[in-house]
This record gives structure tokens, sequence and C-alpha cells, in this order.
């Protein structure tokens, strides 16, 4: 029989309460954290899309590995099996634990790049710009032109501009380009993939240049499954088979096992450069751990091992991909503009398209946040004009997804509480900063609506 559901792969050991909160409640709660959903505590959160990092769901066998895990503070068996694991996947010689991906970025960029240097990247994500940044260097964001605009559809849309590479080159010169930097997927453009052609190509312009290659690997094996999904020549080819390809284009990469890693901390830094590894193992050690655990416990390189190979099972990529598709889909064609295609591990809503009444300086992005925790308690994230002052070029309102931790009847009920805010979408008020910090405001900014008094409804 042929069989057209696509199930979730797995089925449930050990279950976490949710908990309701009135509509009554939610009002109390919002105005209480100043409408910034990051100042809500999660235990009044029904559905929490905030992020889909470190909030996945472990499976039995990375919980069996953690009792396996080997607390030695130098020369860990466990450090072993995250290496071979890692090592099988990614390729690359040295392999150095970190607490998250950001430690890592901080460690490659400390060593690597200096004041007046320029790394280019399809699009850096936040943390990434500012550890570039930190080091008096530049962050440029190359990503193809399609990448800017939410409505059209392309099916990689993460792909770097490659002329524009081979320009900024000739421009300042390989000697300012300590390394170039691809994000798989792309975050900060929506979730999008970039395509083998596409990594091939940066590559060999890389390589014709003598400038190194880097991933920043977060979501690689979402954006593996995209590659078999649309991209001529890899249908019979296995997500791991594609990774592989994919890194052996590349000289080494970042990464933050809380995504495709699928733990719920830690990261890596991964290197061909002999002399560049030693460097960065000195400054692991003054700042993160030796080199064998990198700030991580033993049972947390247990689960990365497990986790990276986890991720790269065809049957748990089908459905999230899926699963995530499916959230856009079901949304988009009731109207609701979101970032096309649907991403790997997010749909990002187009909140400038979805209430125009609201301009630009009044954080649409916000306002459709704050409107979607009223209505069903689900959390969501502003990526705009909150997060990046004069600078967004979006005002988006990101739905991330966590790993095999919601159901379809979770996504069932998230559409059906974005389809009703859609409905009342002409009500929704603006917002107005009361009170902001120097940098990264978005996280502990102040508002309140525009309009006194939200409208009640029961
Ligand atoms: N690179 C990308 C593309 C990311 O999405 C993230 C984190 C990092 C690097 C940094 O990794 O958090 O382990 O230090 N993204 C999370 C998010 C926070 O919500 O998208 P980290």
């Amino acid at each position: 029989m042929p069989v057209k559901t696509i199930i979730e792969p797995f089925r449930i050991k050990s279950v976490e309460p949710i908990r309701w909160t009135t509509r009554r409640q939610r009002e109390q709660r919002l105005e209480a954290a100043y409408y910034n959903l990051f100042l809500l505590p999660a235990d009044d959160v029904l559905i929490d899309l905030l992020t889909d990092s470190g909030t996945g769901a472990m499976s039995t066998h990375q919980w069996a590995a953690i009792m396996e895990g080997d607390e030695s503070y130098a020369g860990s068996r466990s450090f072993d099996r995250f290496k071979n694991s890692v090592q099988d996947i990614f390729g690359y010689k040295h392999v150095i634990p970190t607490h998250q991906g950001r430690a890592a970025e901080r460690i490659l960029f400390g060593v690597a790049c200096k004041k007046g240097d320029v790394v280019p990247n399809n699009t850096h994500f936040d943390t990434t710009r500012a550890n570039v940044e930190f080091v008096g260097a530049e962050a440029v964001d190359l990503v193809i032109a399609e990448g800017h605009q939410p409505a059209l559809l392309h099916p990689f849309k993460g792909n770097m501009d490659v002329p524009a590479l081979e320009a900024l080159i000739q421009r300042v010169g390989r000697e300012r380009i300590p390394l170039v930097m691809l994000t798989v997927t792309n975050n900060s453009g929506g979730g999008q993939p970039v395509s083998m052609e596409n990594v091939r190509q940066v590559s060999a312009v890389c390589k014709r240049h003598r400038i190194p290659l880097y991933f920043d690997a977060c979501r690689f094996a979402e954006n593996a499954w995209f590659i078999r999904l649309r991209e001529k020549g890899y249908e019979s080819k296995t997500p791991k088979q594609i990774a592989q390809e994919m890194f052996r284009l590349g000289d080494g990469c970042t990464m933050s096992a809380k995504k495709d890693g699928m733990a719920n901390i830690g990261g890596f830094l991964c290197t061909n450069d002999d002399l560049l590894a030693q460097q960065e193992k000195d400054l692991l050690i003054l700042t993160e751990g030796y080199p064998t655990y990198g700030g991580l416990a033993g049972r947390d390189l247990e689960a990365i091992a497990v986790g990276v190979q986890e991720a790269l099972e065809e049957d748990y990529l089908r459905y999230r991909i899926a699963s995530t598709a499916y959230l856009g889909n079901h949304i988009a064609s009731q109207g609701v503009p979101i970032v096309q295609p649907p991403g790997g591990h997010a749909i990002y809503l187009d909140a400038r398209a979805f209430l125009p009444h609201i301009p630009a300086d009044q954080f649409p992005g916000v306002a459709l946040a704050a409107e979607l925790y009223l209505e069903g308690g689900i959390r969501s994230v502003e990526i705009g004009t909150l997060m990046f002052a004069a600078a967004a070029q979006m005002d988006l309102v990101r739905l991330a997804i966590p790993r095999r931790v919601y159901t379809q009847s979770h996504i069932d009920y998230v559409v059906e509480v974005i389809l009703e805010v859609w409905k009342h979408r002409e009500t929704i008020p603006g917002m107005r900063l009361t009170y902001e910090a120097p940098f990264l405001r978005h996280f502990t900014a102040h508002l309140e609506p525009v309009k006194v008094g939200v409208v009640t409804r029961s």
C-alpha cells in the first residue's frame, strides 16, 4: 500500500507536562513581561517556539550513552567516541569540543582574524557577526539577491553570491580575508539551504585565492536533506554521504551541537590546519577547558556522538522537514505571508505584510509575537526592527521547531492560533519602546502597546 502520511518516527517514553493559561492570565503575564517574550517564565508558555537550539528531545540511545560518560579530566574515553563520530561525518583532522557554537566562533575568529580583516559569509548569524566584529574584523553578508525576497520561491535561497565574493576578494585583497564562511542552513535568511553546486563554486574560488573555507555547520543534516530533495544527482545518496561530500569541500567548521547535534548543550570547532589547531587548543585551555572536554561533561560528549549520527537518519529528516513544511504550507494556503519556501528548522512570518497598518518603527514583529502569545500561549521570536534597529531589512517572526518535541496535533494547534490571529489582524496594535539596553536590546527591552488597552476577547 502506498503510504502518504509521514509520521513521527518515534514513540514517546517520557512526557513533560505543558500548562494551559487563560486569556486573562496571559494578558497579565505579557504586561508583567513588558510585551517582551524573552522575559516570560517558560512555565507560562504552552508551545515554545522561541528556538530550536538545545530544546530538542534526546533519544533512548543518547540517554543510554550518557550513562557511559567518562568524566576523566584528560584522555576521556567519551572524547574518543565523540571525536570518532564527528570525524566520520565531518572528516576534519582536528576536533575541538566547546561548550556551544559561539565558543567555537570566538576561538576560531580570535586565532584566525585580526583588526582590519574581512570575513564573508552567506549570512552571519548574530553571534557569528558579533565574534567577527569583536576582534575588529568586518563581517560581510553575501547571500544571493533572491535570499532577500521573502515571498520568492527558490530551491537554494541560502546560496552565496559567487561573483560578489570574487569582487570582494579583488577589492580588499586575499591577505585581508583569513577565511570564507558558509552557514548551512542559512538561519538568519529563513533557514534556507545552500546547494552542493554553490559550495563547489565557493570552494573553487577559495582554493584559487588560497583562502580557507569554513562551514557554520549548525543545521548541516537539514541542509543535506534539502540537497537530496532538490538537487539533481543526489536523489539516491544518503544524507551522510551528502554531508561528507560537502565537508570535503571545506577546511573546517564551527558547530553548535544544540541544533543538528541533537543535544541540549555543546559544540565543536574543526580544522585541517595543524598550526591553527595548536593555537586554538591553547586558547581553549585558557577559557573553555582541556582539549578532551572543552567545557563539556563527558556525558555531553556521549550525547553529541550519538546525536550527530541520529540527525542524519532518513526517517528522522523526512519527518523533520515535512513537519516544518506542514506548518508553513497550512498557514500560507490561507494567505498568511511567510518566507518561502518553508525552511528546515523554522517558519518565518512576514510581519510587515501581515500587519501593514503597523509601521516598522512600531515593531510589527513584536506586535505579532505578542498577539500569538495572547491568542494561544505560543512563544516565538521577533527578528526585525527590535533586534537589528535601523539595519533591519525585514520584520519577521520566527517559529522555530524544537527537534522531536511536538507532535502533529501541537502543530495543528499552532496553525489554528495563527489563522485566528490572521482573522483579526487589523485590531492588533503597534508597540512603543519604554526601555532599551545599549546593545543586544531585544533580549531585555520593555515595550507597551501604542493603543491604550488591548482588546479583550474570550
Ligand atoms: N550559528 C548559527 C547559524 C546559529 O543559528 C547559532 C545559534 C549559532 C551559530 C550559535 O550557536 O547558540 O550554540 O552558541 N542559534 C540559536 C537560534 C541561538 O535560536 O537560532 P550557540
